[in-house]
């Protein structure tokens, strides 16, 4: 297609608010319309942007100068939503996860399989510097062969869960795996590599959820015995924080957010020390600083939906697509189903 692409948004929630701000800003692409059940919280977004604002969704997505529909709501709304825009033969950029349930998941895949159109799922941490830097590296071959992968996400819970449905695991299908780990375990797959087995415990270690767990720990293999250790958490004391090891033949690279940072190294040969570098993104620092921690996020909305208009123009699929949204909630339900049972499983 050509000339601007126009978006529908729906929710105007925390993220909401961020997705809109980017979509306002991503060359390409006009908001047309905004939809939340809140109606006054959909007008007051709108008419910051200057777009339309109404209540029901499903009329939001059906309209015609509508090309494209991102999903804000909670996980277990993603799938009707997601589906209607597709069958109404919108590309679809959904929240994670994908879904709450693998069925709904499956299905929303299938659906913009059968439609033609392009659904991907919204790990915007791709995006971050620190972690394009650090794929960049790998995929150059600079750290050879990667072998392992120890990833890290935590917050402390209480008022930094965000919104109450987010310890509902009826709504998200499950607890810290599901919801920041879901980010770390799709940044496993983008420098590791799919997995094929999957062993771990979940556990509520501070907080009480019935079904959703505030610990999970994680150990995952691919085909060729490449291994990744995965910990999600929601009661680290020092706030909000990701990060990524990943270790190869030839070096290593650590990517981590906040601060926004890569340390890598490259050695000649294994046995031999490597010798370390920073990237501390400079600029970046300097910007995250004078417009604080949404300015990051906005950016790497901005970036990834830039990347989505790019594929919507040329038709083809752009990773992490709507399969790999769902290969991560797979990975997820094989370390629930491990936990319980105390087996490895097949993801
Ligand atoms: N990418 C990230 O790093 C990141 C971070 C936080 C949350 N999220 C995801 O973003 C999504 C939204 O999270 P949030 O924190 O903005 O939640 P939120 O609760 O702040 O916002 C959700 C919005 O959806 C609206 N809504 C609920 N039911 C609706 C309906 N039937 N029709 C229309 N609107 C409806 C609510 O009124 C609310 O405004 C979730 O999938 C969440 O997991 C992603």
């Amino acid at each position: 297609m050509s000339g601007e692409i126009g978006v529908c948004h729906i929710g105007a929630g925390s993220i909401g608010a961020l997705r809109a701000a980017a979509v306002a800003k991503t060359p390409g692409l006009k908001l047309v319309v905004i939809s939340d059940i809140r109606l006054e919280a959909a007008q007051a977004l709108a008419s910051k942007f200057g777009c339309d604002a109404i209540a029901d969704w499903k009329s939001a997505v059906a309209r015609p100068d509508v090309d494209m529909v991102i999903v804000s709501t909670p996980p277990s709304l993603h799938a009707d939503m997601a589906i209607a825009a597709i069958e109404h033969g919108k590309h679809v950029l959904c929240e994670k996860p994908l879904a709450h349930t693998l069925e709904d998941a499956e299905r929303m895949c299938e659906a913009a399989e059968k439609k033609g159109v392009l659904l991907k799922t919204g790990f915007n941490h791709r995006y971050f510097e620190s972690m394009a830097f650090a794929k960049q590296l790998i995929t150059s071959g600079r750290i050879g062969k990667v072998l392992t992968v120890n990833a890290y996400a935590g917050h402390p819970g209480g008022k930094e869960f965000g919104p109450a449905w987010v310890t509902d695991g009826a709504v998200t299908g499950g607890g810290s795996l599901v919801d920041n780990g879901i980010h770390i375990m799709d940044l496993t797959r983008f420098f590791l590599g799919d997995v094929e087995m999957g062993k771990g415990y979940v556990a509520n270690l501070v907080w009480p959820f019935e079904k959703a767990e505030d610990n999970s720990f994680a150990l995952f293999s691919t085909a060729d015995g490449a291994k990744a250790y995965v910990h999600a958490s929601w009661t680290d004391p020092r706030g909000y924080l990701f990060s990524m090891e990943v270790f190869g033949t030839k070096g290593y690279v650590i990517a981590s957010y906040p601060p926004m940072m890569a340390e890598w190294g490259e050695t000649p040969e294994a046995g031999i020390r490597a010798k370390r570098h920073w990237n501390v993104f400079p600029m970046f620092q300097i910007k995250e600083r004078a417009f604080s921690w949404r300015w990051t996020i906005i950016n790497s909305f901005i970036k990834e939906m830039t990347d989505f208009a790019e594929g919507i123009r040329t038709g083809k699929p752009v990773e992490p697509t709507g399969r790999d949204g769902l290969r991560t909630m797979q990975m997820a339900h094989a370390i629930y189903r491990s936990s319980k049972e105390g087996n490895e499983i097949k993801v």
